[in-house]
């Protein structure tokens, strides 16, 4: 099966259009809501969460993992070296770098994505000359999980946050986050029309499918039942009401686990 890894809830938002894209398969997938947020931590902790997540997850039978959360993509994933593993950030960034055409990229993300460069080196990976903008925005995930994202005070923090990238005539956004598709309508409102806007579940999605063409034989040994399993360290209650709430997805209660 095919295991989505994430440190809470906001994962779901690279679940869904990846199970629109390939239902056929198996899919777990593990939220360490217990430790959410994983953005407020040191790279060296997330990579120890993010570690126990991929035992559990190999464990359970797991034959490919997508981190789906941006501070283990940006973190753990050049620590843990596993080629079955597949992070969010470098599907991202070749998508930005090819719909640029001003050459100048925003990045926003938490705390800890920001501050391992991991967006701007691969974007320049992609291509040298790319002018990175990035911004840290620590309150959202916070407002979202509260489910305050539409109410003024987020809204204001938001334009807060998104107009240093405005000025810097930024024509590429990448939204380096699982949580902020959830608030996409209004990134797109501050931005306007001209900057385009990357988030990284329909692109992990078309990564994920390439991929698996890549790769047959990783492919014909992944189970094909179309189950879908959760799992979550917290509260399985609050994490079916947070995915029907705020993803419109209808999901069987999750099993609570220890990691
Ligand atoms: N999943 C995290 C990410 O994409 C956001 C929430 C958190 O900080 O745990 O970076």
């Amino acid at each position: 099966m095919i295991a989505i890894f994430d440190s809470g809830y906001g994962g779901l938002t690279v679940l869904k259009p990846i199970l629109e894209l390939l239902p056929q398969y198996d899919y777990l997938y593990l939220g360490d809501n217990a430790k959410a947020p994983y953005g407020i931590h040191s790279p060296e902790t997330v990579t120890e969460f993010s570690q126990k997540a991929v035992d559990y997850m190999k464990g359970r039978g797991a034959k490919l993992i997508i981190f789906a959360c941006n501070t283990a993509s940006a973190t753990a994933l050049s620590k843990i070296k596993d080629d079955k593993i597949i992070g969010v950030i470098e599907p991202s960034a070749l998508e930005a770098s090819k719909v640029t055409k001003n050459g100048r990229i925003g990045v926003v993300a938490t705390k800890t994505t920001i501050n391992s460069a991991a967006y701007e080196k691969a974007l320049k990976r992609q291509n040298k000359s790319l002018q990175i903008y990035t911004q840290a925005c620590p309150l959202l995930v916070p407002f979202i999980e509260e489910g305050w994202h539409t109410k003024p005070e987020a809204i204001s923090i938001l334009k807060k946050y998104l107009m240093p990238l405005k000025n810097a005539n930024i024509d590429t956004l990448i939204l380096g986050c699982t949580h902020y598709p959830i608030m996409l309508k209004s990134f797109k409102k501050i931005m306007g029309r001209k900057v385009k806007i990357v988030t990284s579940g329909e692109i992990t999605a078309k990564y994920l499918e390439e991929f698996l063409k890549a790769n047959p034989e990783l492919e014909k040994s992944l189970g094909k039942n179309k189950t879908r399993t959760y799992f979550t360290t917290d509260n399985p209650e609050e994490f079916k009401r947070f995915t029907e709430n705020n993803l419109g997805m209808k999901i069987k209660t999750p099993t609570k686990i220890n990691l």
